[in-house]
């Protein structure tokens, strides 16, 4: 049995954020745990209904034990959030009450050391969210050139040593493959200079930048939050976590574009865009965890929730 040790995210703000109400359609895409969902259904009892999904097996497992007791009531997909399209055709479901989105790693994950998420347990080197998915850690670390694991560790893991880093990581390579985190931990730590390993574990921001990388976290990011945004019925509601600067970014932007409207020059006595509003923002500051709850739980401290909602009708 697997246990989920996971502690949901700003679970008040999310529930509050999504104005749930019985008799609605809701929206999951990061399953996970399922603890997010579970609130989801308990709050629009009786027959609030909800569909999720996330790409790994294991954690929709775990959702489903979690879930059991709404059956009837949710349906859990094994895919990818991006091809939401899919999945809420399959489902019948043509606009949604409500969206909600925790992106990043579960703490189950990283818990699992044979996942090898994480650089505290020497695990096979793999990150995969989707365990059929081709490209695994070790691929990366092995197979990029040393610019472009560079470049990944400055812009997913803003790194400040990510050009030693990567330099380091191929002098090693050449040696031998680099198949263990606890070996790729080794390297990145040896190639910060000593004064500058403060701040939490070296590893940290490279071990987030490869899991990004493998599991092409940013990429068709803005096109599924607009997408998703623009399913929702009017008066509906998208609330996303994020846990990165970039990811943060794009949420915002597409929250702002889909906010603004008109974008005619205000000399022109009529519209000739024809662009609408089509969300209201309701954080224009992101909401982010108190001090108690960073307390017990590590993961909140770099969370950001945003939170709009749809005021068109969607067409
Ligand atoms: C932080 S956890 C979500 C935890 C969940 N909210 C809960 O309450 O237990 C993020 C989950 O999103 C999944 N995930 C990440 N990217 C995904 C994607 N593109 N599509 C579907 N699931 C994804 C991960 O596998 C992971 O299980």
């Amino acid at each position: 049995m697997i246990a989920f040790s996971h502690i949901p995210v700003l679970l008040e703000e999310c529930m509050r954020g999504l104005n749930l109400r019985p008799g609605g359609t809701y929206f999951d895409g990061t399953a996970g745990g399922g603890n997010h969902s579970y609130e989801i259904l308990k709050r629009t009892a009786p027959d609030g209904r909800l569909i999720a999904t996330d790409l790994d097996e294991d954690a929709l497992r775990a959702a489903d034990r979690k879930l059991s007791e709404f059956a009837g009531r949710y349906r859990l997909h094994h895919a990818n959030y991006k091809d939401y399209a899919s999945v809420l055709e399959e489902e019948g479901v043509d606009r949604l009450d409500g969206v909600l989105m925790d992106f990043g790693v579960s703490s189950f994950q990283l818990d699992e050391a044979e996942r090898g998420f994480s650089y505290r347990m020497d695990a096979p080197l793999d990150m995969r969210m989707d365990r059929g998915a081709p490209l695994t850690a070790a691929d990366v670390v092995n197979g990029y050139s040393e610019e472009r694991l560079a470049g990944i560790f400055r812009d997913y893991g803003e790194e400040r040593f990510a050009k030693r880093i990567a330099a380091g990581i191929v002098r090693e390579r050449a040696k031998d493959p680099i198949v263990r985190t606890g070996r790729l931990a080794e390297i990145v730590t040896d190639s910060i200079p000593a004064k500058f390993r403060y701040g939490g574990p070296p590893a940290r921001k490279v071990f987030q930048a490869i899991r990004i990388e493998v599991n092409g976290e940013l990429e068709g990011l803005e096109e599924a939050v607009r997408g998703l945004a623009l399913r929702l019925k009017e008066g509906g509601r998208i609330c996303i976590l994020t846990f990165h600067s970039l990811e943060d970014r794009i949420v915002k932007n597409v929250f702002r574009d889909l906010a603004s409207g008109c974008v005619c020059d205000k000399s022109l006595p009529v519209c000739v865009c024809g662009r609408k509003q089509e969300l209201k923002i309701i954080t224009h500051k992101p909401i982010v965890a108190g001090e108690a709850e960073r307390e017990i739980n590590s993961r909140s401290a770099s969370a950001k929730l945003r939170i709009a909602e749809r005021v068109t009708e969607y067409r």
